[in-house]
């Protein structure tokens, strides 16, 4: 966690329900004497003392934005036939038009990253947006695979059918946002959100997996990015306006399942 926060209990407000006492993973709360109280001062900040608290009572210091008060206590839904249909009629879109993305557009796709859960609730997930920079960025990243790109050439018959160009990495795409955590799964999953807003947004994504490769080689790269120690680049999602519609959806294995 990059800011310090505290649980702050009002007492005043605080009916000793105990709903927070019994929601907390940490173990961190206790009612006493008819109300809760804060009992250990290293929890996770996970705030779900203040997500369940019937009375507003609690509360978490130090953060910009306060809770936002959700429809009639009940969670937001999501329509499963309409989230099975994007996910699966989502592509990976290597061809871009010249239409440039919005910055409101690119902050949306980052507020889904931002919103998504992390481990122990770490929010170690972090973004460079490469824009006026992407060209910069992208040759940076050639100029290092045309080094490594005629050895891998000699043991993959894909690689020598494939044309190594200057737009290799970010195929020419407006925007790129670099996806940086020090946890592999909390960076994917937020990336994975990310994605899902782009396509709500009307934008089409690539992970370039090979941009993280480059940048796990190249100092340079850690560099420029601004990345901190025990900090990598878990992907890069490539983002534009596709030039390219697809008109079905692509076969899948089946799920491999084990109901035991
Ligand atoms: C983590 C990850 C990294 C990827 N990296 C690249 C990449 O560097 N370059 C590329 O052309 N495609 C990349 N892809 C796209 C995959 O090749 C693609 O997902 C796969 O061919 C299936 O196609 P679909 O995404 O359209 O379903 C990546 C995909 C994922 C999930």
């Amino acid at each position: 966690m990059r800011y310090e926060h505290d649980v702050m209990i009002d007492a005043a407000r605080c009916i000793g329900c105990g709903l927070c006492e019994g929601d907390c993973p940490a173990a961190a709360l206790a009612v006493e004497d008819g109300r809760a109280r804060v009992i250990a001062r290293d929890c996770i900040l996970c705030g779900h003392c203040v997500a369940i608290c019937p009375k507003g009572a609690v509360s978490l210091s130090g953060f910009k934005e306060g809770p936002r008060e959700l429809t009639a206590g009940a969670p937001p839904t999501l329509d499963a036939e309409q989230l099975l249909e994007a996910v699966g009629a989502r592509r990976s879109i290597r061809r871009f038009t010249d239409e440039p993305v919005a910055n409101e557009v690119i902050e949306r796709i980052i507020e889904a990253g931002r919103l998504t859960p992390t481990a122990k609730n770490a929010q170690d997930v972090s973004y460079v947006v490469l824009r006026d920079d992407i060209a910069r960025f992208e040759a940076w990243a050639v100029r290092l695979f045309r080094r490594v790109f005629p050895l891998v050439k000699l043991a993959n018959s894909m690689a020598r059918r494939t044309s190594f160009d200057d737009r290799f990495f970010f195929k020419g795409a407006p925007a790129a946002i670099v996806v940086i955590a020090r946890s592999d799964i909390d960076g994917a999953l937020a990336a994975s959100n990310m994605e899902l807003m782009a396509q709500a947004c009307g934008l089409g994504v690539l992970y370039s997996g090979y941009f993280a490769t480059a940048a796990a080689m190249s100092r340079t790269l850690r560099r420029e990015l601004g990345l901190l120690r025990g900090e990598k680049v878990v992907t890069a999602l490539v983002i534009g306006h596709p030039a390219v519609r697809y008109r079905r959806t692509a076969p899948k294995e089946e799920a491999a399942v084990r109901w035991r």
